[in-house]
């Protein structure tokens, strides 16, 4: 033993414990649900009210960890969206376009530290409601969301540093539209910008992660925002084309599937409203023999298990260069062994919910289409709970570029791995999908990241890491993945016009 290098020592250690049932065992640890108050019923919020739905419709919204119902939401009809749209353009002009910009940059200041100062609640509130691990929401989402604020209140009074000579204008009412994947930080990614930038905001949480946002509502109200300036409504697809329609909105932003995307642009187009598409993605990372591999690995596993692969620019095609490829395979498949399935409040999980039936029957059914098509799967083996959608982590090989696993979004904890021989064969392969949000490329050779990153077509690359967010980047796609961007000043652009 004292004489085996300390790497060859961690991997006796590991597979050890692999002949040990797989992981140490963690007594559980709860989170506990204690500081959230949750309401029966919730109201949309319009002109600074929480107000009955005109539509006097609320469907239930539940955790998914368990199927329980946490409350009912409110369902606005496309009269609730005109309120909303109406409160929203009245504040527009009587009072937030006219609004001195340094005062506008406290409000947003004033929200920024109600969320760190409501932060323990709103990530349990987050995990509750959309199934991901309160690791997650506590050290990811929720600080971020926050740090969005931050960021975007210091530019309300800079923008004319931001675009020099250009003299930028607010737009008006901007109709924002978020999915599921990350409730509060889509919200704050939408919401800040736009009020930095003078407009006023009507947003639609989706459908089945309403709850953050609704609390934001409240946060917004505790901030004294003058009332219509951020107005939150809840409900379905039909809600979000209400917004996408309404002709009083001049600008859309949306964050949500390809298809959808697709059909926004469609309805915006030739109405003279400004659009940006956050859309899907099916991105690589790019793993080369001179790789450090086990950091790699470690980025691959956080890439498409932690939120699980409920991420647009989750790492769901894996490339790795054939002279490692054994060496990774087999280490993956040993690391996803220790990934912990289960209660997404539990301290310890990392991998937690699905975040819908809806989510889990399409993951099933692509799954089971790569299975079907002769790829082989190696999952991490664990008792799902019998309650609520789970989706155990798998890790495909034999994946051929035509097999439907390597080709749609299957947005869950589903990794496709392939091999490449030369840079320019994995710059190809990486590049050939209608996708286009992100990309990791792992090599310790500095000039070979740079290369290959500029050759990559993805809003996005990652060096040597992954999954790594802040204010200051931008974010956003190439082809079907959408356009515009989102975080940094470039996030501004798309509330400004610059005349
Ligand atoms: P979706 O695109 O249907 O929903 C996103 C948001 O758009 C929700 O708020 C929804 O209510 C709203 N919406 C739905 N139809 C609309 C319409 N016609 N007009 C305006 N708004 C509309 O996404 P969904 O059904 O939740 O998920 C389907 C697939 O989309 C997922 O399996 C995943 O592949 C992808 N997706 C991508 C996301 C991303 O971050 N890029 C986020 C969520 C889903
Ligand atoms: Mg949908």
């Amino acid at each position: 033993m004292a004489t085996e290098k300390p790497a060859a020592r961690l991997e006796l250690v590991n597979e050890r414990m692999l002949q040990f049932g797989g992981k140490w065992q963690y007594a559980s640890a709860p989170e506990s649900t204690e500081p959230v108050k949750l309401e029966k019923k919730y109201n949309l919020f319009i002109n600074g009210k929480f107000v009955a739905p005109k539509s006097g419709r609320y469907y239930p919204t539940i955790n998914p960890a368990t199927e329980e119902t946490l409350a009912e939401v409110a369902d606005a009809s496309d009269t609730d969206v005109d309120l909303a749209v109406r409160s929203a353009r009245q504040a527009y002009e009587k009072y937030w376009r006219k609004l001195k910009p340094s005062e506008r940059a406290k409000y947003i200041f004033r929200i920024a530290r109600m969320i760190q100062e409501r932060a323990r609640e709103l990530s349990i509130l987050e995990t509750m409601n959309g199934g991901k691990p309160i690791r997650m929401s506590r050290d990811d989402d929720i600080p971020l969301a926050a740090a969005h604020f931050f960021y975007y209140a210091g530019w309300a009074d800079k923008l004319e540093y931001a675009f020099p000579g250009r003299n930028p204008q607010s737009l008006g009412v901007a109709g924002q539209i978020i999915p599921w994947n990350f409730p509060l930080l889509m919200a704050a990614w939408k919401i800040a910008p736009a009020l930095a930038c003078g407009n006023t905001v009507v947003l639609k949480p989706s459908e089945t992660t309403p709850l953050t946002a609704l609390e934001l509502a409240r946060i917004v109200q505790d901030a004294d925002l003058p009332p219509g300036v951020v107005n939150i409504v809840t409900g379905f697809g039909a809600t979000g084309a209400a917004i996408v329609n309404h002709p009083n909105v001049n600008k859309v932003a949306f964050t949500g599937s390809t298809e959808v995307g697709k059909i926004i642009q469609r309805a915006v187009a030739g109405t003279g409203k400004k659009l940006t598409l956050e859309l899907g993605g099916k991105s690589a990372n790019i793993i080369f023999n001179d790789a450090a591999i086990d950091q790699a690995v470690e980025g691959i596993i956080n890439g498409i298990f932690y939120n699980q692969g409920h991420v647009c620019c989750a790492g769901s095609r894996l490339f790795v260069q054939e002279g490692v490829a054994e060496k990774v395979i087999r280490k993956l498949n040993d690391r996803i062994q220790t990934l912990r399935v289960g209660d997404p409040l539990d301290k310890n999980t990392d991998v937690g919910a699905i975040n819908s039936k809806m989510q889990l029957d399409k993951i099933t059914e692509l799954v089971k289409a790569g299975k079907d098509e002769g790829c082989v799967p190696h999952q991490t083996r664990c008792t799902l709970p019998k309650k609520g959608f789970w989706f155990a982590p798998t890790v495909f090989t034999n994946v051929a570029m035509s097999n439907r696993i390597a080709q749609e979004e299957i947005f869950g904890p589903v990794l496709s791995v392939l091999t490449f021989r030369t840079p320019e064969e994995a710059v190809e392969k990486a590049n050939n999908t209608p996708y286009g949000l992100a990309a990791g490329v792992w090599s310790d050779k500095g000039a070979k990241l740079f290369k290959i990153a500029n050759k990559l077509r993805a809003g996005v690359v990652w060096g040597n890491t992954y999954n790594q967010f802040d204010p200051t980047s931008p974010f956003g796609g190439y082809k079907e993945s959408g356009f515009g961007r989102e975080g940094g000043v470039q996030g501004l652009l798309p509330y400004l016009s610059l005349e």
